[in-house]
């Protein structure tokens, strides 16, 4: 018996795809989110097998990735730094050598870049970044295709990439693993973001890993960011293993809170979005993240879709069905 294979293909940033890989995913997405709300069986990844390392805390990715691989009819294993030999210091190379020889797919969220990149040059696998301290890809793929839901739907209902053209997407607050993804995604998919961060919390652009300046612009104040975007979105002050800056980053993010007044600076019809989790008053005013504009739960909720298309396509290609 012949089972078909398709070429590795790994996950580790928004850049590792194309436009035409992502307008592909959308699609699917949409597809599979379909079948999801009519109850309709969908069973491509029947005997597949998804590990999950986390050596961060995690509910949203952890769920998603979870439940979204059963959907498809596979099945999980979920490993923690503290109840593997991961935290034992057995070498990365070694772990992804054992790990990738018994599944299929496997998603890490773990601390540098090069973590995840190492694993995967000795993965036989694909390998999905489910949050490094430099990106979070998921988290983007999840967040354009809600935007598109709602802001850039084609006359058959399905997203279209193309409608991100000439749109403007503001970031205010930390220079992080997010605000370094949007930058890779808007100069993939030709959009523009409007960069605001406390100083000495800037994107490093050699970090973010984008070509040039031409798809983002920095502010000094976050409401002249914010101003005519059709997209408002902000994340946590203090992002998980920077902790102890904790005290330090409070004072210097004061007045980078997402408020009414930021909302009002956008345009009208602007959305609000958050990765969650959320610390109202810290970096979004509650009347904000739960106002009309907020799209936070849809976005959550997204991560499911985006991510069984995903896993679908890097094991089984551009299926049709
Ligand atoms: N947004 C996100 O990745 O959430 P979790 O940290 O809960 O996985
Ligand atoms: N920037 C945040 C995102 C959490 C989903 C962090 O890295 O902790």
């Amino acid at each position: 018996m012949t089972i078909p294979t398709m070429p590795l293909q790994h996950y580790l940033q928004f850049s590792d795809l194309t436009a035409d890989d992502y307008a592909w995913l959308f699609e699917r997405a949409a597809i599979i989110k379909r079948k999801f709300k009519a109850y309709e069986k969908y069973h491509p990844l029947a005997d597949r097998t998804l590990a999950m390392i986390f050596e961060k805390a995690s509910t949203r990715t952890r769920v998603s990735f979870e439940a979204g691989m059963y959907q498809l009819g596979g099945s999980v294993v979920h490993l923690t730094t503290g109840d593997s030999q991961l935290g034992r210091a057995e070498p990365i190379e070694d772990s992804a050598k054992v790990i990738s020889r018994m599944v299929d797919l496997v998603m890490i969220r773990t601390f540098g870049q090069d973590k995840i990149e190492r694993f995967a040059e000795h993965s036989r696998v694909p390998v999905i970044n489910g949050l490094t301290n430099e990106f979070h890809p998921c988290q983007i793929l999840a967040d354009i295709f809600t935007f598109l839901e709602h802001r850039g739907l084609n006359a058959e209902g399905m997203p279209d990439p193309a409608r991100l053209a000439g749109k403007t997407v503001a970031w205010v607050g930390d220079g992080n693993n997010m605000a370094n993804t949007w930058l890779q995604a808007a100069d993939l998919l030709g959009f523009t973001v409007h960069l605001s961060t406390p100083s000495g919390y800037e994107v490093d652009q050699a970090v973010a890993g984008v070509r040039s300046r031409e798809s983002y612009k920095v502010f000094k104040d976050p409401m002249d960011a914010c101003r005519g975007a059709d997209l408002v979105t902000t994340d946590v002050w203090t992002s998980m293993g920077y902790e102890s800056e904790n005290e330090e980053r409070r004072k210097a993010f004061a007045d980078w809170c997402v408020d009414e007044d930021m909302m009002k600076a956008a345009r009208p019809d602007a959305l609000f979005m958050h990765c969650l989790p959320a610390h109202r008053g810290e970096e979004v005013a509650a009347e904000v993240i739960d106002g009309p504009q907020s799209v936070v739960w849809d976005e959550a909720e997204n991560r499911m879709h985006v991510q069984k298309a995903l896993m679908e396509y890097l094991l089984l290609g551009r299926v049709s069905s």
